[in-house]
């Protein structure tokens, strides 16, 4: 099926090279030139695993190109998915001109029917006001719009081996011949007719994917119900380890129980900093503003969003509980993305960490494996380095603030030796408490007071 793609900002990307990767002729755009430069020149403007090579390979292979001209990939396919961002606004709410300026265009350029999809995460009714701008601002009059919402749950780091194996592939429709072209859409991945680009062949044993086939409101609300879930269970696990601190329990111990019930699950209960990112955060937002909008008191997702603020606060008590004064201190900072692998650092919490240290005078250097070069252009005056020893000389602490796999594994004796003050902050609770004071480490971190001896 010819397909277009337009916004090829991460979620564009990764699903417009999927799409390519099974087979369907993709044509991909975006209105910021400088970004479709970089891609028509066979880069890739962000870090995700995999990613690089498969479009490498889906251009290579003549199933996936860019243009800079959105009427050629408007004129060129079926089925349009709109990929381009909703970025909070100051209110909360989503942005939605980015996808209102898209409906204009098809509706301008459209010469033939179109599906058009919602891709980008929007608030429950945006399918109903897109239709709307299709409609109105349809060129020929008689072209025939229909409108889709197809959320993603794709997840950074992960994006692609989510987009093969998903648990559920969710369509809200206006009529079953929608329905019907997005089950085509996603038959190799149905019928698990693909070759994994992630696994090369050895993908773990998956359940088959569910097709949900709902109406575009509840696919819309879908979307943001399970990102808003996802905070709630986290900010749970971070006020149980509060409570763990003041009564000596152990968080792990605790959501490791609650987990393994079945109506709970394991994931998403690990306590530390918070969640982070452009979606979790974002989205949570923008459900209490639809939910305030239409009377709806959501007051948890106020709570769950409040508790994680405070974890940035939990985690300056701690730093000024062991340094006393902050001002002068060289502190440490390890990783800065708001998750490991992905090099986007939007509401990391690492930023706000940043940003209240440097307010306190102190000296941070700083390592992350993708994430320096975003930072870097935020904070300018700290010093960087790729090597974690560096970052660890001479400093009085050092946090360690993203779960990157590398700093579970690092030369612990090493690091000993090279900081002026042993103390390390795990914001991630990373790193075994006994392993670490046995290695001469004063160490803290979060919801692990009565870790068993
Ligand atoms: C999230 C959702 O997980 C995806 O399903 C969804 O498709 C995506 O948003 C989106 O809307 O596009 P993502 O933002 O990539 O994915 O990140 P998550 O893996 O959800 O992690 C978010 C944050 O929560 C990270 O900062 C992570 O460190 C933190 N986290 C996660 C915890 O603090 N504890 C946990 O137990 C899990």
């Amino acid at each position: 099926m010819k397909l277009a793609v337009i916004g090829c900002g991460y979620v564009g990307l990764v699903t417009g090279g999927c799409l390519a990767e099974i087979g369907h002729e993709v044509i991909a755009t975006d209105n910021d030139s400088a970004k479709m430069a970089v891609l028509e020149a066979g880069r890739v403007p962000i870090y995700e695993p995999t990613l690089e090579p498969m479009l490498a390979s889906a251009r290579k292979a003549g199933q996936l190109r860019f243009t800079a001209d959105p009427a050629e990939a408007i004129h060129a396919a079926d089925v349009i998915f709109i990929c381009v961002g909703t970025p909070p606004r100051e209110t909360g709410a989503a942005d939605l001109s980015a996808i209102d300026s898209v409906a204009r265009m098809i509706a301008n350029e459209a010469r033939t029917p179109k599906l058009v999809i919602e891709k980008s995460t929007v608030p429950a009714q945006t399918g109903s006001n897109l239709k709307r701008a299709l409609t109105v601002y349809g060129r020929s009059g008689g072209t025939l719009f229909r409108v889709a919402s197809n959320p993603e749950f794709l997840r950074e780091g992960t994006a692609i081996g989510d987009f093969f194996h998903p648990d559920r592939i969710v369509v809200g429709i206006e009529d079953s011949a929608s329905a019907e072209q997005l089950r085509e859409i996603y038959a190799p991945i149905l019928e698990g007719r693909f070759s994994c680009p992630v696994h090369s062949g050895k993908c773990p044993p998956a359940v088959k994917p569910e097709f949900l086939v709902t109406t575009i409101a509840s696919a819309e609300l879908i979307k943001h119900a399970s990102n808003s879930f996802l905070g709630l269970k986290i900010s749970y696990a971070n006020v149980l380890s509060d409570l763990c601190e003041k009564l000596d329990g152990n968080v792990e111990e605790v959501t490791r129980a609650v987990g393994l019930d079945p109506r709970i699950g394991p994931h998403f209960l690990k306590a530390g900093l918070g969640f982070g990112g452009f979606c979790l955060p974002k989205d949570i937002q923008a459900f209490m503003h639809l939910a305030d909008s239409v009377g709806v008191d959501f007051g948890l997702l106020r709570e769950a969003e409040r508790v994680n603020r405070q974890r940035i606060d939990r985690l300056m008590e701690k730093v000024h509980h062991f340094l006393w004064v902050i001002k002068d201190k060289q502190i440490g900072l390890l990783g800065l993305a708001f998750k490991p692998f992905t090099d986007d650092i939007r509401l990391a919490p690492a930023l706000e960490v940043i940003r209240r240290l440097i307010a306190e005078g102190a000296r941070l250097r700083a390592t992350d494996p993708e994430a320096m070069e975003r930072t870097r252009a935020l904070f300018p005056d700290i010093a960087y380095s790729a090597d974690p020893y560096e970052v660890a000389r001479g400093a009085d602490a050092l946090l360690l603030l993203t779960e990157w796999p590398a700093y579970k594994k690092l030369d612990w004796a090493r690091v000993h030796k090279e900081m002026a003050r042993r103390l390390i902050i795990d914001a991630r609770n990373q790193l075994d408490p006994l392993e670490m004071r046995l290695h001469g480490f004063e160490y803290d971190s979060f919801g692990r007071a009565g870790s068993r001896a």
